[in-house]
Parts: C-alpha cells; structure tokens; sequence
C-alpha cells in the first residue's frame, strides 16, 4: 500500500461517546441524556457517565494520539456545552474546553476537524420539536457561527452534520436513537432540516472564515439485491435511493431523488416542509464529502415493511460483534461509485472500523487480530479506490477509544485503546500498533 504523501490518517470520536462530565461547567441537557434516563432505551441503563472521562483526561488522550502518530483528529463539539438550552449567548467555559482541545492538537502537529453535529441535540430544542422543526435550522446556525467565530483560527477543517439519516431516520423514524420518536412525516422533515443547516452553516462559514474547509458526512451504504429477481433489484435500488441518494443529490446537485419524491408523498401526502429556495441553499458547495462506512446491506424485496417495502436478507460470512458483515470490497465499490456520480469533490473517510469482544488479560497490549484485519482489509480497499481513480483525501479510524456505542451503552468496543472503565485506563490494542507502524511506514520513518 501506498498512499500519498499529504493523505491524512487520523482516529474520530464524538462528544458523548467519550467526554463524561455531564454535568460540569454549565453543559445543557442533551437528547442523550434524556434517551439514557428512559427506562430500556439503553443497554443495561448506560449513560453518557462515565464514558471515558475525556473531559478531564483529554491531555492524556492527546499524548496518546501523539504517541500513535496520528496525522489528524476528528472531534465533535456538544451543542449544550456551548449553549446550554440551545439559544443565547455562549457558555464560555464551554468554547474554552473546545479551544484548548484543538491548540493542544496543534501543538502536537496533529490536524483537528472538528463536527459540529454529532448528535447531541440540546434537549431545550427537542422540547420545541427537535429537528422535525424549522425553527430548528435557526438555531443551528447560530451556534455554528458562535463556533466559527471562536474557534474558526485553530481548527481549519469542520464538519456541519455527522450522518443525518442517522439523525433523522433512526432519531425520529425508526426510534432507536434519540429523541427516539416513530413518525416518518417527522423523519423526513427532520432529514430536510439537517441538510438545510448544514447548508446554511456552510454559507455561514463562507462569510465568517477566511481559509478553511467544511463539508458534511454521510453513513454511506452498497445495496445489493438478496436475488437477481427483479423486485430485489428494485428492493436495493430503493434502499440506495432512500439512505445515500436522499442526502448525496441535494447536496450535490440541489434537487431531491424523483424515485423517493414519489414514493414519500404517495405514502405521506405533499413534501411542503421543503420551501422555494431551500434545495440552492443546502447545495452551496462544500470543499469534501465526508464518508462513514462499516458495511453493506443484503436487500429482500418485502411488501409488508412500510414505506420502504423491503427487509435486510441474510449475508453469509464473517461478522463484527454488532452483527455487521465485513465486507472490504463494498468500501472501494462505494468510493469509486461516488467518485463517478459526483465527481471534483474530494472524500475523506472520516469513520471506519469494527467492534469486537475484546479482553484485558493483564498483558500490556489487548490483542484484538478480528480488528487488526478489519482496518487492514478496509484501508487496503480505500488504497485500491484511490489506485482506480478516486480522490480519496484522508481515512479516519472508528474510534480512537472505546465509548459509549450509543443504544448498545458501553457493551460494544470500537476503540484502537482499550477503556477500562472503573479505572479509567486506557491499554493500547495490537490494531493500535498496527495502525502506528503503518502511520510510520507510509512516512517513511520508523514508529
Ligand atoms: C456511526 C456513528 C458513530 C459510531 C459508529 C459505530 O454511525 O457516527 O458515532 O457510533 O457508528
């Protein structure tokens, strides 16, 4: 493998997954908090307490990155840390936490990018309908400039919105992940509003930040049909239309897929949360696509799923802990696809990885061989992309630590560096070192 020299190999993590303390220093609620204090959200009743103290050891984990020879860090900033009921002015012990984190990333040469959304909604805001509401959008922006203006000198690269199928689908659709509601008609309009902040965070950004690059990610997925009957192949197509197209295409080329159009008014009525001038908006162009993988979907056709009509088949093959299959090839697959459909636009793999029962066995490193493969397997894949013409700019690994894995609590381990809660310690992984030598290798210098 060989990438090029100013390709950037970083780690990601996200606010609550791993800073705790949420309490301190004038943070807001958030809908996390709440979704972990309703009864059987959570696996075994997780909150987002301790999660891995981050707020309090964050030097430790900037050493430890620096340690691995992390090139970049993708972190996301809780909005009610900055302001606590999701209006108003700053909460400046808030800001001051975010600054100090990324002049201490500087410091150690590693780049930050910081995501401005990553899913902790201030509760407040959810209180007046959450991102089901246009009002919402306001807010949004107020905040991102907030950001921009404070921290828009030592963080060059941000990130509006991490995977707003996710916030959207699974947050109001789906009711999986918070606020945990189940009305489409709300998901759809909550789907519309993330892009549309998004797209007015980025006007916002041109206006306030002089050099600087922003863009969004995407939970990117390859569908493919279970069977090559033809009303799989449609199954698999709609899948590619509802959870990629749906976000891809306004984004890119300012219109909303004609296939789902149909489909969401057919089974809702009139799209009419989407107004006159708002698809220019969200299409304001952004300097890279942001791209999470971890797995592919098998797709059945199956009338009785509404609205999409169809189910997830079974793959056979290897698996991760979540019970995602592992497939490395679906990784090239998808990046020379939107290298193709949405060309001049660089991509950046900002999360990728895999969970798996790891165990602390009193030895000095934990040996995790099913992740070692996985990452290997999958930065191979973006390598072989990047070989068949794909501007792939950099690939950040899911997670620098193991946190909170949201609905599943602290059951489910994604980190290079292990998190022995009670203690707090953190135990490199054998992926860790792996990562490091390869981070060296490809820098021509020894780990
Ligand atoms: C992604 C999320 C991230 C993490 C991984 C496993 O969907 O963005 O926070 O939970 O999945």
């Amino acid at each position: 493998m060989k990438f090029p020299a100013d390709f950037v190999f970083g780690a990601a993590t996200a606010a609550f997954q791993i800073e705790g303390a949420t309490h301190a220093d004038g943070r807001g609620e958030s809908i996390w908090d709440r979704f972990c204090s309703t009864p059987g959200k959570v696996e075994n009743g997780d909150t987002g307490d301790p999660a891995c103290e981050h707020y309090l050891r964050w030097r430790e984990d900037l050493d430890l990155m620096r340690s691995l020879g992390l090139g970049g860090y993708r972190f996301s900033i809780a909005w009610p840390r900055i302001q606590p009921d999701g209006r108003g002015p700053a909460n400046r012990k808030g800001i001051d936490f975010y600054r100090r984190l990324a002049e201490g990333l500087q410091e150690r040469g590693i780049r930050p990018l910081a995501t401005l959304y990553h899913w902790d909604l201030p509760q407040a805001l959810e209180d007046a309908g959450g991102w089901a509401s246009r009002e919402t959008v306001g807010r949004f922006v107020e905040y991102a400039a907030i950001m921009f203006d404070e921290l828009g000198a030592v963080v060059p690269d941000w990130i509006t919105h991490n995977e707003p199928w996710v916030t959207s689908f699974l947050g109001y659709g789906y009711g999986v992940k918070a606020p945990g509601l189940t009305s489409w008609p709300n998901a759809i309009a909550a789907s519309h509003h993330a892009l549309l902040a998004h797209g007015a965070a980025v006007r916002a950004f041109r206006e306030r930040v002089d050099e600087g690059r922003i863009g969004i990610t995407l939970d990117l997925t390859i569908a493919e049909p279970a069977t090559d009957a033809p009303e799989d192949v449609a199954a698999a197509e709609r899948l590619y239309s509802h959870h990629n197209r749906w976000f891809l295409e306004p984004v890119f080329r300012g219109s909303y897929p004609e296939d789902m159009v149909e489909l969401y008014e057919r089974c809702f009525g009139p799209l009419d949360v989407v107004h006159g001038g708002d698809l220019e908006v969200i299409a304001e162009p952004i300097d890279f696509l942001g791209v999470n993988f971890y797995r592919p979907n098998l797709v059945a056709a199956d009338p009785g799923q509404l609205p999409l009509e169809l189910r997830e088949a079974d793959r056979p093959g290897p698996r991760t802990a979540m019970d995602w299959p592992i497939v490395p090839s679906s990784l090239t697959e998808l990046l020379l696809r939107l290298q193709r459909d949405f060309p001049g636009t660089p991509l950046l793999i900002t999360e990728n990885g895999a969970a798996f029962h790891d165990e602390l066995d009193g030895g000095q490193v934990v040996e995790d061989p099913e992740r070692r493969a996985y990452f290997q397997e999958h930065i191979q894949a973006v390598a072989q992309a990047i070989d068949e013409g794909a501007d792939v700019r950099g690939y950040y690994a899911w997670s620098l630590l193991d946190n909170f894995e949201w609905e599943h609590g602290y059951s489910q381990r994604f980190g290079l560096v292990y998190v022995d809660y009670p203690s707090q310690r953190r135990v490199l992984k054998r992926s860790a070192l792996w990562y490091r030598d390869l981070i060296a290798e490809q820098q021509g210098r020894s780990p």
